[in-house]
């Protein structure tokens, strides 16, 4: 796997514009078999960076945060790998994620919340960290309290991407 070897490492990402494209050169560099695992907390930007994959890929359908759908498969437009987007947030076990029969070997598989099951599934894989609560973001002056940044979390903001292959 070299896939995303050079992404390797820390990305400063303004505003959910950068976040999509980070997302269009992280899936320029994904084959069908990689499977990339986000993390990081609610509305860190797992989805909007996804949506950036999905162009990238050029695949068929709007990725969402799925409310009810826990994988939804986008075919290609031109042929190529389908996306597999998973929402494993409220997975239980690695065995539910079984049930889903994700074809793996032949898609692109991107995993919201899909730490605790990636092992399971492949021996190796990726993972983007998204952080949004790191200096500068003025989230710690809303800690505890009602100040504007607290009602800002949708406000453009810089979010710390972290690449890392697993495990
Ligand atoms: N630098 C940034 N990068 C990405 N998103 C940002 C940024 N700054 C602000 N945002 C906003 O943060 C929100 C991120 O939402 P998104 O659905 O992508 O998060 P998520 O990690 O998928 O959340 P969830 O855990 O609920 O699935 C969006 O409203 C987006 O506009
Ligand atoms: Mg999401």
């Amino acid at each position: 796997m070299t896939g995303l070897d050079d992404l390797v490492g820390r990305h400063v990402i303004d505003s959910p514009a950068d976040m999509e494209e980070f997302g269009r050169r992280v899936g320029g560099m994904l084959r069908p078999g990689d499977l990339l695992v986000l993390t990081g907390s609610l509305g860190a930007g797992k989805t909007t960076l996804t949506r950036g994959i999905a162009e990238s890929l050029d695949v068929r359908g709007r990725v969402q945060s799925p409310t009810f759908v826990i994988a939804r498969t986008h075919p290609s437009l031109h042929g190529g790998a389908p996306l597999v987007h998973v929402d494993a947030y409220r997975l239980g076990t690695s065995g539910e994620l079984d049930d889903l029969d994700i074809d793996f070997a032949r898609s692109v598989v991107v995993a919201e919340w899909g730490a605790p099951f990636a092992a399971a599934v492949a021996d190796t894989w990726w993972e983007i960290e998204l952080d949004r609560e790191w200096g500068g973001t003025g989230l710690d002056t809303a800690c505890g309290g009602s100040g504007p940044a607290a009602r800002e979390l949708d406000a453009d903001a810089p979010r710390l991407a972290t690449v890392t292959r697993r495990p």
